[in-house]
């Protein structure tokens, strides 16, 4: 992996402080990838599915509603998920308090493409790429051995001791989802995590996204289309501004969020691991005028040296393993070089038929 940017690195949030009227060409997109907005009121009432976890932890009838969900669209909210309520609203705060810093003050923290840990405003490191309207800050959290908090923001004050907080509460409620996942796809409740690595060698990486308000949201994305590459996600939606689309099959749905809830989505890594029975569904991030946004994304991850291939349970004479092994330190480099490719990667895995 190279050792710097292509180009010097323009803060999305200070570029929209300054109160220019157009989006400069960096960042307008092609015409095809630009926003649509579904006038079909069919389709605007459409929304990703909505999972009560006290109906499904414990009661084995409840499975089926999460595998309806990752079938079907491999996004869904959970509520009931065990993580405070208090804490999430405490984390929006204080993510929206450090990017509220003075520039001089995030650019301290600033990131390289070498291991991506910092404050940044892209995704990728080819010259002249369109950019996504945004800047985010990327940290490690597991495996612990590579926890550097002294790497983490130390304003505003206690916002280390909340990451770490946040940290603990939401891979727990992975280590369950993990578990339900496997269940619902007919595996032993610890099998997926041992594909994964186990539960003390998994990775999870935490992301905090920053949309900043745009003159002209119709030209551009806060985050360009992608699947996650990793095992699954938590994010924390802003709950007064929606922002995440999800793709159903030729059409983007914008997700409106439930109070409380956390959203889960599957990753490149289960759709691995599943071979091709539960998928990693594309989505993006448009932005609006009006107001900013801001989101935090939990990557939960496999081990990063191991290679992760079908589980053996699932490679029938059916069903023949779909996706050729590959080691996750291995497959995260290309969405690191190249930035968000919609499914461009994991299909590149599909051993040829
Ligand atoms: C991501 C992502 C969605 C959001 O960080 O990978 O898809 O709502 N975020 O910010
Ligand atoms: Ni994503």
């Amino acid at each position: 992996m190279v050792a710097s940017w292509p180009e010097p690195i323009v803060s999305v949030q200070a570029l929209s402080q300054t109160g220019i009227s157009t989006v400069p060409n960096r960042y307008v997109k092609p015409a095809h990838q630009r926003p649509v907005y579904n006038s079909n009121q069919s389709d605007a009432d459409m929304d990703i599915p909505v999972v009560d976890m006290s109906k499904v932890w414990g009661k084995p009838e409840g499975l089926m509603s999460v595998r309806g969900a990752c079938e079907e669209w491999g996004f869904f909210q959970v509520v009931n998920h065990g993580v405070s309520h208090d804490l999430m609203e405490r984390m929006r705060g204080a993510w929206r308090e450090f990017f509220e810093l003075p520039l001089e003050e995030k650019r301290k923290y600033a990131n390289s493409p070498e291991t991506y840990e910092g404050y940044g405003s892209r995704l990728g490191v080819v010259k002249d790429a369109k950019l996504d309207w945004s800047d985010y800050f990327f940290l490690n959290y597991l495996p612990s051995s590579i926890r550097s908090p002294s790497k983490w923001p130390s304003q505003p004050p206690k916002i280390r001791e909340l990451i770490e907080e946040y940290g603990e509460e939401v891979t727990k409620l992975c280590e369950r989802l993990v578990e339900t996942l496997s269940e619902s796809l007919g595996l032993k409740p610890n099998r997926l995590m041992k594909a994964l690595g186990g539960e003390d060698s998994v990775g999870a990486t935490l992301r905090a996204n920053f949309y900043p308000k745009c003159p002209q949201p119709q030209l551009t994305l806060g985050l360009s289309s992608h699947s996650d590459p990793g095992g699954i996600t938590i994010v924390l939606p802003d709950e007064k501004v929606a922002g995440l689309q999800v793709r159903r099959g030729d059409y983007w749905v914008t997700v409106k969020s439930v109070p409380n809830a956390l959203i889960v989505n599957i990753g490149d890594q289960v759709q691995i691991l599943s071979n091709g029975i539960y998928k990693s569904v594309e989505h993006q991030v448009i932005v609006n005028s009006g107001m900013d946004r801001i989101s935090l994304a939990l990557f939960y991850n496999p081990r990063s040296d191991i290679p992760i291939g079908p589980v053996k349970e699932l490679i029938t004479e059916n069903q023949p393993a779909l996706y050729k092994p590959i080691r996750f330190d291995e497959y995260r480099l290309l969405i690191r070089q190249k930035g968000p490719c919609g499914k461009n990667q994991v299909d590149s895995l599909l051993s040829s038929r």
